[in-house]
């Protein structure tokens, strides 16, 4: 018979507290009230009712990145500027173009989604600037029309890596001379072990942020095959096949990067 001492549970580090996991249940609660499967992420239902919260808290420096965004606007955008946001969520960033660009009674912002929920949430927010309108659509299917400033803000990466390139090359095609591409996306690392580093350095992000190790579980099984992030060296790939040679990184943060393009 065993002693009695060897069955005792122990911790490596005592000043730590270590989460009971629950046997046999797997984790769907992803934090912030939405539910999601394993690899069955969406942002439909009642997602973007509590989206802005879920998204603040999960995307490191994510009003920061909205902010240099509003502020690189400056260099691209001239009076009759259309300005386009791909998978634009509530309307947020195109609220915040908005405002910066309040002297610019000819601008027209649009903003694209494929979520009814998200474009009904946007057109409430936003309903007292008419330069601001929104469209459901898919972006694969969409027709853009002529811009000098596009944006996709954590959009690109749910797009099925077999229509990516297409949508870069549409992107590159709409825009007019020496307008821009600005998008930010979660990169992969350039190898197996810089990948380890940032996916741990971003877990330990989200547990400071409050998400229990369930939910972090469960969002990460949620995203499969739904979230496809390629590699800053695969970005800037599909760009230069798109046509971009003026492309620079302006932002970055463990796996958070913000890419700038000029046609
Ligand atoms: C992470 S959110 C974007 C956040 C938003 N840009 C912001 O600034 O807060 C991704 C958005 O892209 C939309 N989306 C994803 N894939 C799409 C597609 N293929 N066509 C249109 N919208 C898409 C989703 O519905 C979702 O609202």
């Amino acid at each position: 018979m065993e002693p009695k001492s060897s069955k005792k549970k122990i911790s490596t580090n005592l000043d730590e507290k270590v989460a009971k996991p629950k046997k046999g249940i797997v984790p769907t609660t992803t934090g912030d009230n939405i539910e999601a499967p394993n690899a069955g992420w969406s942002f439909g239902g009642n997602v973007a009712k509590t989206f802005d919260d879920h998204v603040s808290k999960s995307v490191p420096l994510y009003q920061e990145g909205h902010d240099l965004i509003c502020k690189a606007s400056d260099y691209f955008l001239s009076d009759n500027s259309v300005v386009c946001d791909l998978g634009t969520s509530t309307g947020e960033l195109l609220l915040k173009l908005a405002k910066r660009h309040d002297k610019r009674q000819n601008l027209r912002l649009i903003g694209l989604d494929r979520e009814q929920g998200m474009i009904d949430e946007a057109k409430r927010k936003c309903k007292s600037d008419p330069r601001i309108q929104f469209e459901c659509v898919e972006i694969v299917e969409a027709e853009l029309e002529k811009t000098d400033f596009i944006v996709a803000y954590y959009m690109m990466q749910f797009i099925r890596p077999a229509f990516r390139q297409d949508v870069f090359n549409r992107i590159y095609n709409s825009l007019q001379w020496g307008g821009a591409f600005l998008f930010f996306e979660k990169v992969r690392g350039p190898d197996a072990r810089f990948q380890d580093i940032i996916s741990g350095l971003y877990t330990d992000y989200k547990l400071e942020k409050g998400y229990s190790s369930e939910e972090i579980i469960a969002k990460s099984r949620s995203l499969k095959g739904v979230l496809e992030p390629f590699s800053t060296e695969g970005n800037y790939d599909l760009l230069k096949r798109a046509g971009f040679k003026d492309i620079m990184t302006i932002m970055k943060y463990i796996c958070f990067e913000g890419i700038l393009a000029i046609k």
